[in-house]
């Protein structure tokens, strides 16, 4: 957590338009900036950054901000790195962090290795391009790869020494640790403790964080010896994770955005090759099957992974499996194969930019096609076979979470496989009423009692709408909304901490978790409003909409600002909720009222899918149903923290 103070600081010190600036071309007109939006595709500028009032908004698409929001929408950083990244720019001191002597010393080991990767990296670059060594075994290797110089450089390639030592002994004159250096695996220590340089005679391919710094290497050997491992990569430290990571990702991450579309390789030299080729877009998970977090880093970006497979059939069946973690994050996958024998390095190679792009864009097809095509393929008339095939199939179906695309892919693999869609449709059923029984806990749960759990008996409210809860958080918003409040939250490592906040910031926050806006369209008219203008860092209060020029705003204010109570007793007498003493303090209220919104939200959520489940077939009555449960689980959590008492 970064003190307030610093934090205003931060903020009164960084100007929009040097922000801005650092990504985008601007040019001045008048008392504004005019560029070319980075957050989508356009010929004429139509990107406005406007200095004194520190923001930037788009007129094409309307993205709109401060220097904050642009770092974290441009740069995908959190606040408290765009804060940072702020801080480092205008050479803003952050006040040292209040950390225990576990984490200090966590912290100490972390930059030492930060340190020594940075210096390791430029040693090993200049040990490429300026000595005898380097440039006559290293770079002609290179070159003959058909890297160019510029390539070479924007991926900050290098060269240790066969001799064995070099580094090691350059480390240690340097005042480097040994064991810092053996943690950041470019030492390896004989028995009697002398060191030796674990990528001796190795070309070396530096592994960078999100914002670009070294966190670790892959090297590869130089020697067409069959008994050497081709590649070491540097082991796993508190600074590298390589379940974490993607190689590639820092050159990659803009245009990644700007194609919705982020293609994976599996080597470094393919990530490379790509990138000289034009086509950026592209990271590899360096020799690791992808990993959870990889794939959520990915979904950051885009919505769209594309895997590009070398020419082997064995290794593409091995990883069909794996890929299943990426349907059920939600991604798109798309699958590109190779002939047999190439990798997009080598393909990259021996094509042109515009082949190669056509080649990808030619030959991408859904991962759940190419699944089918190759497991119906590989089965060919056998039906014991042909029916595993079609079972595993339709398991990846069933991960997908769109309700819309699940069926789709359906459709389609009905016409691959020559199979019946009504077939695969009460395939797919059974597999999710097993996954749906599993979450009830059991796998023998009868049929009725599901059927029971579902229709539980109509409840009585007659009102399903929440304009009232909408009347009173409004009223709340704009007569407090300015008050500062203590929040408390957990931070990441599971310790309770306290943070300031406004009330306004906080509503926000309450009802963004749950993407809910309101449903009276002038209440909403306003909250948007208020929410931009505030989120704009443009001070706004209820003066403001008192004043306002549109009618139906001007009154509404008025209306609710003339309301006596900001929590109406109506609603607590009529939920029957236990009114607290006086002490109530308004971050409580605030908190109840957002509950028993959302309350009323899941009520009428459930109520509409109840509606439906007669309505619809079986594939969608499945669906239903584990919605509606997930949903009354919801119910009852919030019911207990308003009070209320849920009968079912
Ligand atoms: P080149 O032969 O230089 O073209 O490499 P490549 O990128 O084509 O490598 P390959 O397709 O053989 O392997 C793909 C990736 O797997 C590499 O980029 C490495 O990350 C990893 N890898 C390959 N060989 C080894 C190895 O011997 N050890 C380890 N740990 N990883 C390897
Ligand atoms: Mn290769």
């Amino acid at each position: 957590m970064i003190a307030p103070h610093a934090v205003q600081q931060v903020k009164e010190a960084a100007r929009v338009e040097e922000v801005v600036g650092e990504f985008v071309a601007l040019k001045r007109k008048g008392p504004r900036y005019l560029g070319l939006c980075p957050f989508h595709n356009e010929k004429t500028p139509s990107f406005n950054v406007t200095p004194n009032l520190g923001i930037y908004k788009c007129f094409g698409c309307g993205e709109a901000g401060d220097s904050i929001t642009f770092l974290t929408k441009h740069e995908h950083l959190s606040y408290v790195e765009a804060i940072k990244w702020l801080a480092k720019r205008y050479n803003i001191e952050l006040p040292e962090e209040e950390q225990t002597p576990e984490q200090q010393l966590e912290q100490s080991e972390r930059e030492s290795i930060a340190v020594v990767q940075q210096w390791a990296l430029n040693w090993s670059v200049e040990h490429l391009w300026t000595t005898d060594e380097g440039k006559r075994i290293a770079l002609s290797y290179f070159h003959e790869r058909g890297f160019s110089d510029a390539t070479i450089k924007t991926f900050q390639l290098g060269y240790v020494p066969e001799q064995g030592n070099a580094f090691a002994t350059a480390a240690i004159a340097k005042g480097f640790n040994a064991d810092i250096l053996e943690k950041a695996g470019w030492i390896k220590r004989r028995e009697d403790g002398t060191p030796w340089d674990f990528f001796a005679g190795r070309v070396t391919f530096p592994i960078q964080g999100l914002s670009g710094q070294p966190i670790g290497f892959g090297a590869r050997t130089l020697k067409s010896d069959k008994k050497l491992p081709k590649y070491f990569n540097s082991p796993e430290s508190i600074l590298y994770n390589k379940s974490r990571s993607l190689y590639g990702i820092f050159h990659a991450k803009r245009s990644i955005v700007e194609q919705e579309l982020c293609y994976l390789v599996e080597g470094y030299t393919d990530v490379i090759s790509l990138h000289q080729a034009g086509i950026t877009n592209v990271v590899a998970s360096s020799g690791t099957s992808l990993t959870e977090e990889q794939v959520r880093l990915i979904k950051r970006y885009a919505p769209t992974v594309c895997i590009l497979y070398d020419g082997d059939a064995a290794g593409m069946k091995a990883s069909l499996r794996g890929i299943d973690l990426v349907l059920k994050e939600g991604l798109n996958v798309k699958v590109v194969t190779f002939p047999e024998g190439e990798d997009p390095d080598s393909y990259a190679k021996g094509h042109s930019s515009s082949e190669v792009t056509e080649y990808l864009n030619s030959t991408a097809k859904d991962f759940l096609v190419f699944k089918a095509e190759l497991l119906m393929a590989e089965s060919g008339n056998d039906p014991v076979k042909k029916a595993a095939a079609i079972h595993e199939i339709v398991e990846s179906v069933a991960l997908v979470p769109d309700l819309v695309l699940r069926s789709l892919y359906l459709q389609q693999c009905s016409r691959l496989l020559e199979v019946n869609e009504q077939a695969l449709i009460s395939e797919m059923n059974k597999v999710l009423r097993k996954q749906f029984r599993k979450k009830l806990g059991g796998d023998d749960i009868p049929e009725e009692r599901l059927a029971d759990r579902i229709a539980s008996p109509q409840p009585t409210v007659e009102d399903l709408g929440t304009t009232p809860q909408e009347r009173d958080l409004l009223r709340m918003l704009l007569m407090y909304g300015h008050e500062r409040v203590m929040v408390k939250f957990e931070d990441e490592e599971g310790n309770t901490e306290e943070e300031e906040s406004s009330v306004a910031e906080l509503m926000f926050e309450l009802l963004a978790m749950d993407d809910i806006l309101f449903d009276e369209p002038i209440f909403r008219e306003i909250y948007m409003d208020y929410r931009h203008t505030a989120n704009l860092g443009i001070p706004v209060d209820a003066a403001h909409y008192v004043g306002h020029e549109q009618e139906t705003w001007r009154n509404t204010t008025i209306d609710l600002l003339s309301e006596k109570h900001v929590l109406s007793a109506n609603w607590k007498e009529r939920h029957k909720i236990h009114v607290k003493r006086e002490s109530e303090t308004l971050k409580d209220a605030l908190e109840e009222a957002v509950d028993i919104l959302k309350e009323r939200r899941v009520d009428r959520m459930i109520r509409e899918r109840q509606a439906n489940l007669n309505a619809t077939d079986e594939l969608n009555m499945i669906a239903l149903m584990q919605e509606i449960i997930a949903l009354t689980d919801t119910k009852k959590k919030l019911a207990k923290k308003t009070g209320r008492v849920v009968v079912g």
